[in-house]
């Protein structure tokens, strides 16, 4: 994984280096592709045969249709087993682009190359890739690692900034899981950090790709359980995500979520009192709501969080933190506990 600024210029050379291909199959969506997508073709097609392949931006896309189109165009360009794909845009490419490699020819090379910080520091890191389907999202899809991550910082310069300041929700998040000192510099440089310093978006991303990343190394399968520590303020979000119809972004809804849970986890005594005021004051720096919506009811909201993955046996399961640095291993080490609903009901109506 290469953090940086200015790396995408060095993707030619990066190529031959990490993931030599016979051809390079680069996918985007069609806002990076005008943005970035023609000039990163022609400078690879330079070394080597390269073809750019597109699809309408947009989580609603990202469908067993869209990657039916892409793995026909990407086959008919002559991509064979010696080729590679390159996911250029943010999470939703990276999740198709991914799948779309795991599934030519049983799986072929392929390079992430994120430009929206979500992507930097959460989706093109772990190897999971997929599609949404009318049942719900990701349901069908592969773990796929890829060969290379190149993350160029300058890229997000041309992010609106409400999809910056969604993925720090993120970056915030590995700070409460995993590293309580991460934590405090992210809320002492939300000024450095929204005005885009290059250093220190460089800094956050290669933190949040190590935190990530070890995660993600102790339980690639999600067999073990390990990697649901990833999901602190996600039972709830999930749910906001859902009951809201999607009309909030991601990040956004997680911001709530992890509010929400750490509150939670106050009332059930798993959870520092002190950790949670100060997780909310890193949450408003960076401007990211943190009271759930008037209309969205406690017990549609529950409802929602019974059919969320982390769910056993209709009973809701959150991954909570102890204080800020450190997760809460459950029992058993399940990195997730089953969750009061009257202490959750509580938790939502004292943030509303
Ligand atoms: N695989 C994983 O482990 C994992 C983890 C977290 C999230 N995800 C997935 O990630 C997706 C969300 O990713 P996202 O938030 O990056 O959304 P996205 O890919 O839709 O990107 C957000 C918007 O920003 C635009 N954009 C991207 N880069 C840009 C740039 N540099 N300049 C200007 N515009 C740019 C895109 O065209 C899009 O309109 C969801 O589908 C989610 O399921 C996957
Ligand atoms: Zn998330």
């Amino acid at each position: 994984v290469l953090v940086g600024a200015g790396l995408l210029s060095e993707l030619p050379a990066l190529l031959p280096r990490h993931c030599p291909a016979a051809r390079y199959a680069i996918i985007a969506d069609s806002h990076v592709a005008e943005q970035y997508g023609t000039a990163v073709r022609d400078a690879i097609a330079r070394l080597s045969p390269a073809t750019l392949h597109t699809f309408a931006a947009g989580e609603s896309n990202k469908t067993r249709e869209t990657w039916h189109m892409l793995t026909d165009q990407v086959l008919a360009a002559g991509t064979g087993r010696d080729g590679a794909v390159i996911a250029l845009g943010g999470g939703v490419t990276g999740d198709l682009a991914g799948f779309v490699a795991a599934t030519c020819h049983r799986g072929i090379a392929y390079v992430q190359v994120p430009t929206t910080l979500l992507a930097m520091i959460d989706s093109s890191i772990g190897g999971k890739t997929g599609v949404d389907t009318p049942a719900g999202k990701n349901l069908v899809g592969a773990f796929h690692q890829p060969r290379l991550v190149v993350a160029d910082v300058q890229t997000l310069a041309t992010l609106p900034p409400t999809q910056l300041v969604a993925g720090m929700a993120e970056a915030l998040k590995h700070g409460a899981i995993a590293d309580g000192e991460y934590f405090e510099m992210l809320t002492a440089n939300a000024g450095r950090v929204l005005d885009q310093d290059a250093d220190t978006l460089a800094a956050v991303v290669t933190r949040s790709v190590e935190i990530k990343a070890r995660v993600v190394a102790e339980d690639e399968r999600e067999i073990t359980g390990r990697r649901a520590v990833l999901n602190f303020g996600h039972t709830v979000g999930h749910a906001i995500e859902t009951v809201a119809g999607y009309r909030m972004l991601h990040g956004e809804a997680i911001a709530v979520g992890m509010r929400v849970e750490a509150d939670l986890g106050v009332r059930m005594g798993v959870t520092d009192t002190a950790s949670a005021r100060r997780l909310v004051d890193g949450l408003k720096r960076y401007g990211l709501p943190t009271t759930v919506p008037a209309a969205l009811p406690a017990d549609r909201l529950v409802e929602a969080m019974r059919f969320d993955k982390k769910s056993r046996a209709g009973i809701v399961r959150a991954s909570l933190i102890r204080r800020l640095g450190e997760a809460e291993p459950g029992k058993g080490h399940a990195w997730t506990v089953p969750v009061d609903e009257s202490a959750m009901k509580d938790a939502i109506e004292a943030a509303r």
